[in-house]
């Protein structure tokens, strides 16, 4: 429809890029380190439902609105609903990328700077460990500057072009990182005392399990499928007619998953094993790796590699996250490419300030006891995420209508089909599962 729009090169390049924008800090910092807040195995069940009955149908319909508009996220709810407010829900999602990559590049610089910081050879021991994570975020310029690199790199190759600057770098990128991930396991499970930590992951206690943690198993789903925020719609944009749907997002979501629980298994056995909490929160994985890597043969050579790969992952995602903002001032406002990625690289960067300082200057400052990074991520995976799922949702169902989202799905090469029970999940079961449990953690949290 645009002129010179761009189009993947290949089927597997959109594969790669979409499993590129999935994988990323969302399975390997975030998964474990919620995990351990809410429980392990009860949260993983939850997760991993709402993998399938929310995160599946979601994943086709942001595809098939994006491949069917060939615009950006507030295009497209022109597009296929003219003279409407829906565009309003691609607007959000606008702003969405704004705030979840403000904070993602933050962590992604943690993971730059630990990179570096391993040259020198992790300490063993945990409560070295534990300290490496505590200096480094206590300090204001370094983090700064280290998110402020990554930054540029997002930029850089966002300004040139979807198709050349992401899919090289993902084709390589995921096997070696799986690999890694795997050694980590091999070292986490076979530590003295890991058993807890397996049991913890595996074996469910429902006992525990309030709104709350649906909603954050909701969330979390939403967040490691880079879904809710029109990443993924922007992504089908550049999706020919010919490329399979359904199939591709099955191996999306299966690569994505894997991933986290590979992850999760590198991180929370060692955890228990080396006497941590579980509960740790966002610190975690950057306490316990350096820690299970310190501790093995050719440990620093593999915890380089390790933030090597992780930042790399993390990457990818951040480029899902800034191409959305870009494609819409490109699409919508005629914006040159480079000067969209400049412009709004430097106000990402800027937002991005504050959660930093809330480690060091501003530790004083808290939201219902929350500190400004864990606040970005609260707002962004409790509210705007789910929110923006849900809204997508009831455009599909209601507005444009589940069967066009399935003939659009279902166009194209494809052996797998999506069926026709993705439609009632569309039209009432997501929508108002996700509102009754946002609502009733609004109300758990009154009490
Ligand atoms: N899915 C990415 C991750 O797991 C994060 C992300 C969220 C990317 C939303 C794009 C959109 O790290």
């Amino acid at each position: 429809m645009v002129k010179g729009r761009e189009r993947w090169a290949s089927k597997i390049g959109f594969v790669l890029a979409a499993s590129g924008s999935a994988v990323g800090l969302g399975n390997i910092w975030r998964f474990p380190y919620v995990t351990g807040e809410y429980g392990g195995a009860a949260f993983l069940i939850i997760y991993l439902i709402a993998i399938v009955l929310v995160g599946y149908p979601i994943m086709v319909t942001e595809i098939a609105i994006g491949r069917k508009a060939k615009k950006n996220p507030v295009g497209a709810f022109k597009a296929l609903a003219p003279t409407t407010p829906w565009w309003l829900v691609g607007a959000l999602s606008v702003l969405t990328g704004f705030v979840v990559l403000s904070y993602y590049s933050v962590i992604a610089g943690w993971s730059l700077a630990f990179m570096i910081n391993s040259l020198g050879g992790f300490p063993e021991g945990i409560g070295v460990a534990a300290s490496i994570f505590e200096v480094h975020t206590s300090k204001v310029l370094e983090p700064i500057i280290y998110h402020a690199i990554f930054m540029t790199l997002t930029v850089v190759i966002i300004s040139a072009g979807v198709v050349k600057g992401i899919q090289r770098a993902v084709k390589f990128l995921m096997p070696v990182l799986t690999v890694l991930l795997i050694l980590a396991v091999i070292r986490s499970v076979t530590l003295d005392g890991a058993g807890e930590g397996l049991a913890f992951l595996f074996r469910p206690d429902f006992g525990g399990v309030t709104a709350e943690t649906i909603l954050s198993a909701v969330g979390q789903a939403f967040f490691t499928l880079s879904l809710g925020m029109g990443a993924i719609l922007t992504y089908g944009s550049y999706l020919s007619n010919k490329d399979a749907i359904p199939g591709s997002c099955v191996q999306i979501i299966g690569f994505d998953t894997v991933l986290a629980v590979i992850a999760g298994l590198a991180i929370l056995p060692a955890v228990f094993a080396l006497g941590f909490s579980p509960r740790e929160g966002p610190g975690l994985v950057f306490v316990i790796l350096p820690a299970v890597f310190g501790g093995m043969p050719l440990g620093t050579i593999f915890g380089f590699l390790f933030f090597l790969l992780l930042s790399i992952a993390a990457l990818t995602s951040a480029i899902s996250l800034l191409e959305v903002v870009v494609a819409y001032v490109i699409d919508e406002h005629y914006w040159p490419r480079g000067f969209a990625a400049v412009i709004i690289g430097i106000i990402i960067f800027i937002a991005g300030i504050p959660p930093i300082l809330g480690y060091s200057a501003w530790d004083g400052v808290s939201f219902a006891g929350m500190n400004i990074l864990d606040t970005y991520d609260f707002f962004a995976e409790s509210i705007f995420l789910p929110l923006g799922g849900v809204l997508t949702t009831v455009f599909a169902g209601h507005v444009w209508g589940a069967r066009n989202v399935i003939k659009e799905a279902n166009r194209g090469n494809v052996s797998l089909k999506v069926g026709y029970w993705i439609a009632p999940l569309l039209k009432y079961i997501i929508p108002l599962g996700v509102i009754m449990v946002m609502i009733m953690t609004i109300i758990e949290d009154l009490d």
